[in-house]
C-alpha cells in the first residue's frame, strides 16, 4: 500500500526530531560524566603520587574462569606505586595520624612489618614530609630490607620471637616511636629553657644553625598495622567500593587470606552492607588460627593441636598472611566461611598463572586465587568471585619465585594443569 507523501514527510521530521533530543540527552550525559571523570582526575592528580594509589583494575583470570565456568575476577595491587595492596593502607594510617595531630610533618612513622605494609610507608611518608623505620624479622626476603634501604627508610632486622616477647619485631616498632616521642619532648624541654635565658627573643647565628639540625626532632607515630582500624577503613573505604563498582554490583562471593586482617575485613564488611548474599570467605595458609576461628570460634593452629609446631611462627613459605592472635582488623571481618590452603598449591598456582596468563605474582595472592578456585567449586559454574592479587612475584624473588629454595623444602612444581585443586 502507497503511503501519502506529506504522511512520509510527518514520519521523517518526528524521527528526527527524536533523534535529535536522544542526541542531545546523551551527548549532555556524556558531557557530564567526562566533567566528573576531570573532576576526579584533577583530584588524582593534584595528591601526587599518593593520587596514584587505589582504582586499580579487575582483572578477568582467564584460565581460573575457563577452568571452573565462573568469572573470576582480582584487583591488581601490585600495579599500585609501591607495588603492593599496602599502599591503600600507608596512605590512611599517616593522614589519619596527621589529623588527628598524633603525627606531626617531619615526624617518623615506625612499623614492625615483614615487607609491604613498611615499603608502602617507606614510599608515602615522604610525600607527607615524614620519615620511615622499619624493624622487620630476619628471616623475611632479603630483598625487601634492600628496597626499604634504598627507599629511604631505616632498617631493623631482628630474630623472630612470639608477639608476647618484648623484642617481638612489633613491640619494637613501638618502642622507636615512644623513644622518638620522648628525645622530642626532652629537646622542646630543653629549647624552651634555652630560650627563656635569651633577653631579646632573637637567636644568633649558633642557634639558627642549632634549630635546623635539631628541628628532626617531631616525635614519633606507630602505625601499628595489625590493631590500628585505619587499615580497616583503607579497604571499607577503597577497595570494597571499587570492587562494587567495577563488577556492577554483580558479584557472587570475594575471598582473601588475611595477614593483619585489614583487607578482609574492609571489603567484606563494605560488600555484606551493599548486598548481604555476597559470600565471603577466608583462605588460610599453614600455620595460622584464622581458618579455625572462623569455622570454629577457637583460635588454634593444626600444628599447635598435631604437636608439630615449628621454630618458626608461620610454617609456611608464602609471606604476610596467616596468625595466631586475633586482630582488631580482623574482628571486623564479616566471614561466611574459610578454606585451608598448602604451601605446595599456592606454588603450583603461581607456576599455572605464570603459564596460563602471563600472570607473576606473591605467595599471597596465589593463596588468594587457590581460595577462589575453592569458591567457585563450592558456588559452582556461573558465579562471579573476585580476590586480590597482593603484590608481585618480582618480591619473591629470593624464596617463593627460587626454584632452589623451594626444592630444599619440598615443594617443586610438577602440575600439569589444575589437578592440585582436584580440576582439570
Ligand atoms: C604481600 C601481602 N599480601 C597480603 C597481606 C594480607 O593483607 P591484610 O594484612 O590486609 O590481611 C599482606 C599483609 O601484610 C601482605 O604483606
Amino acid at each position: 500500500m502507497a503511503v501519502p507523501s506529506n504522511l512520509t514527510a510527518v514520519i521523517t521530521a518526528v524521527t528526527v526530531a527524536i533523534c535529535s533530543v536522544y542526541v542531545l540527552a546523551s551527548k549532555r550525559g556524556k558531557k557530564g560524566d567526562l566533567k566528573s571523570e576531570k573532576l576526579t582526575e584533577n583530584k588524582r592528580k593534584g595528591k601526587g603520587v599518593v593520587g596514584a594509589i587505589g582504582n586499580t583494575p579487575l582483572i578477568r583470570i582467564n584460565s581460573l574462569s575457563d577452568a571452573t565456568g565462573c568469572e573470576i575476577l582480582a584487583k591488581a595491587e601490585f600495579l599500585n606505586p609501591g607495588g603492593s595492596v599496602k599502599d591503600r593502607v600507608a596512605v590512611k594510617i599517616i593522614e589519619e595520624a596527621l589529623d588527628s595531630g598524633k603525627l606531626s610533618r617531619g615526624g617518623v612513622v615506625t612499623e614492625g612489618s615483614a615487607g609491604s605494609t613498611a615499603i608502602s610507608l617507606a614510599t608515602v611518608a615522604p610525600a607527607y614530609g615524614c620519615k620511615c623505620h622499619v624493624v622487620i624479622p630476619d628471616d623475611a626476603a632479603i630483598e625487601k630490607s634492600q628496597i626499604l634501604e634504598a627507599l629511604g627508610a631505616t632498617v631493623e632486622r631482628v630474630r623472630p620471637v612470639s608477639i608476647t616477647h618484648k623484642d617481638h619485631f612489633v613491640n619494637i616498632a613501638r618502642r622507636r616511636a615512644a623513644e622518638a616521642n620522648k628525645l622530642a619532648q626532652q629537646h622542646k624541654y630543653e629549647k624552651d629553657a634555652s630560650n627563656t635565658n635569651h633577653t631579646n627573643g632573637y637567636l644568633s647565628e649558633n642557634e639558627k644553625q642549632n634549630e635546623v639540625i635539631t628541628g628532626e626532632y617531631k616525635g614519633g607515630f606507630f602505625a601499628d598495622q595489625f590493631e590500628n582500624l585505619a587499615n580497616y577503613r583503607a579497604h571499607y573505604e577503597g577497595t570494597g567500593p571499587e570492587i562494587w563498582e567495577q563488577t556492577g554490583g554483580k558479584l557472587h562471593a570475594f575471598v582473601a587470606a588475611a595477614g593483619t586482617g585489614g583487607t578482609v575485613a574492609g571489603v567484606s564488611r563494605f560488600l555484606k552492607e551493599k548486598d548481604p548474599g555476597i559470600k565471603c570467605f577466608l583462605v588460610d595458609p599453614p600455620g595460622s588460627g584464622l581458618y579455625n576461628k572462623v569455622k570454629r570460634g577457637v583460635m588454634y593452629t593444626r600444628e599447635e593441636a598435631e604437636g608439630k609446631r615449628l621454630k618458626n611462627p608461620f610454617d609456611t613459605v608464602t609471606e604476610g598472611i596467616g596468625i595466631n592472635r586475633l586482630t582488631e582488623n580482623f574482628k571486623m571481618a564479616q566471614l561466611d566461611g574459610a578454606f585451608r590452603g598448602t604451601d605446595i598449591q599456592a606454588v603450583e598456582m603461581s607456576r599455572f598463572l605464570l603459564k596460563n596468563d602471563g600472570l607473576f605474582i606473591g605467595s599471597s595472592s596465589a593463596m588468594n586465587c587457590v581460595g577462589a578456585v575453592r569458591v567457585a567449586k563450592l558456588l559452582g559454574p556461573g558465579h562471579t568471585i573476585v580476590t586480590i592479587l597482593c603484590d608481585s612475584g618480582m618480591r619473591h624473588l629470593s624464596k617463593f619465585c627460587n626454584p632452589e629454595y623451594l626444592s630444599q623444602h619440598g615443594l617443586t612444581p610438577s602440575a600439569k594443569a589444575l589437578e592440585f585443586l582436584d580440576c582439570k
